[in-house]
């Protein structure tokens, strides 16, 4: 059985919530999967292997000023380990270009670390050129971001000092 794409609509919670503690590690409640859900802006787009969940895409719609037609920014694609390198993630980029040609969109964009070989190969090859490759990322962490990231450091200290407890080292 080959693999399906779609676009999670209303009611698609369950699907939703699947995603965020498959690639995220994260819970994503039923009221917030909702209101995601049912924003037109969100477009969380899954792959499907005989209905597992087996890759996703994360995108927003982005209004301009100067212009009718939106842009699609992809935030982020995964696939599961045991499927990659099976043509997911160039479905699922496929699909986000279907996306472009039926809703007239001016075009979808998305960010990649040069580091990152299977991101940036499977961009070019579904047709993704690369543009201001001079571009810097800069970001303005708001209090959640500083809040995890503080989080993040503090339980790597305490993994860090039980290891140094087991060894003997203090
Ligand atoms: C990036 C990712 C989505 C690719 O998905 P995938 O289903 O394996 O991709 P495909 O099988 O469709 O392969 C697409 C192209 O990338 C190439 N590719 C896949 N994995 C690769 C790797 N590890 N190194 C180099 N090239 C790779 C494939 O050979 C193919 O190239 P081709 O079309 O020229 O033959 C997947 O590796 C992944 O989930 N990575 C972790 C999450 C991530 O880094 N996401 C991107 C940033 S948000």
């Amino acid at each position: 059985m080959g693999v399906v794409i779609r676009r999670l609509k209303s009611g698609d919670e369950t699907r939703a919530g699947e995603v965020a503690t498959t690639f995220k590690a994260a819970q994503f409640p039923l009221p917030r999967a909702s209101r995601f859900l049912a924003n037109p802006a969100n477009y969380l787009i899954v792959a499907e292997m005989a209905g597992e969940l087996a890759g996703f895409v994360l995108a927003s719609r982005l209004q301009r000023l100067d212009r009718e037609a939106a842009q699609l920014f992809v935030y982020e694609i995964g696939v599961t380990s045991q499927y990659r390198h099976g043509g997911i993630g160039t479905s699922l980029m496929g699909y986000v270009r279907e996306l472009v040609a039926e809703e007239s969109l001016l075009e979808a964009f998305v960010l990649a670390d040069q580091r990152n070989h299977a991101a940036v190969r499977l961009y070019h090859s579904s047709g993704g050129h690369v543009e201001g490759a001079g571009s810097v990322l800069f970001v303005y962490p708001g209090h959640a971001a500083r809040t995890t990231r503080r989080r993040l450091r503090l339980s790597r200290h305490a993994r860090v000092a039980r290891l140094r407890r087991r060894s003997g080292d203090y």
